[in-house]
């Protein structure tokens, strides 16, 4: 099956919070197919960052854009009638935060959404391994979850190599995220090792011309 086309999701946590809508607009007028809104709340990672209203947000400042939430939250299955509601296209937990993670998975789909299932570095593969049955994205983590601007984690490439051979062999339509620390420096490792869709927060936000920066790190990706 492959990879499927690149995608490069604009990871919110990095924008001025104070201009949210429009730095969404901003960063779907660069380029970013994605918008990718991380909901936390201090419980499963230390930071409270966005809740449900800010995935609201991001779909009223973006209309193309397809809203990717990523739920850093203990127990998913309270925060997701909220984040469903709010209109995320695509909803990505992590399987160990919660007792109930094919209903989980079924709850989104159920919706109509797009199901993610998000590993975090010591997480292994094999913790998604029947749930991919369910999944329609496969998230693997590049840094520790809770914060932005963190250096990526080199040996996540030979995870991220595991994690396409999974996804070729069961032969399903799963997408292969990567999110934290991603940028020119480490993109195309990630891309040639199988990712097909990149969270960039502070690799974006972080520089003054967000639609050459999308090209640059499209035309890593796409090598
Ligand atoms: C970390 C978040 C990431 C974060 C990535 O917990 O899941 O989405 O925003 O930020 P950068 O790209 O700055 O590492
Ligand atoms: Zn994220």
């Amino acid at each position: 099956m492959g990879k499927s086309a690149t995608v490069i999701a604009a990871s919110m946590l990095a924008a001025d919070f104070g201009r949210f809508g429009q730095q969404v607009h901003d960063a779907a007028a660069a380029g970013c197919e994605w918008i990718h809104v991380d909901i936390m709340d201090g419980r499963y990672v230390p930071q409270i960052s966005f809740g449900a209203a800010a995935v609201a947000a991001a779909k009223k400042g973006a209309a193309t854009a397809i809203v990717d939430a990523h739920l850093m939250v203990e127990q998913p299955e309270d925060t997701l009638p909220a984040v469903i509601e709010a209109g995320a296209d695509i909803i990505t937990f992590h399987p160990e935060s919660t007792r109930q993670a094919w209903r989980c998975a079924e709850m989104i789909r159920a919706a109509g959404r797009k199901a993610g299932v998000a590993l975090t570095p010591a997480i292994e593969l094999a913790a998604v391994r029947e749930l991919a049955a369910a999944a329609d994205l496969i998230l693997v983590m590049t840094v520790e979850p809770g914060f932005g601007g963190q250096k990526m984690i080199k040996q996540m490439n030979a995870k991220i190599e595991s994690c396409r051979r999974f996804i070729d062999e069961i032969g399903r339509p799963i997408r292969l995220q990567v999110d934290g620390g991603i940028g020119i420096d480490t993109i195309a490792a990630a891309a040639s090792a199988g990712a097909d869709t990149f969270a960039v927060g502070s690799s974006l936000f972080g520089c003054s011309d967000y639609a050459q920066q999308v090209r640059q790190l499209r035309k890593r990706a796409d090598g």
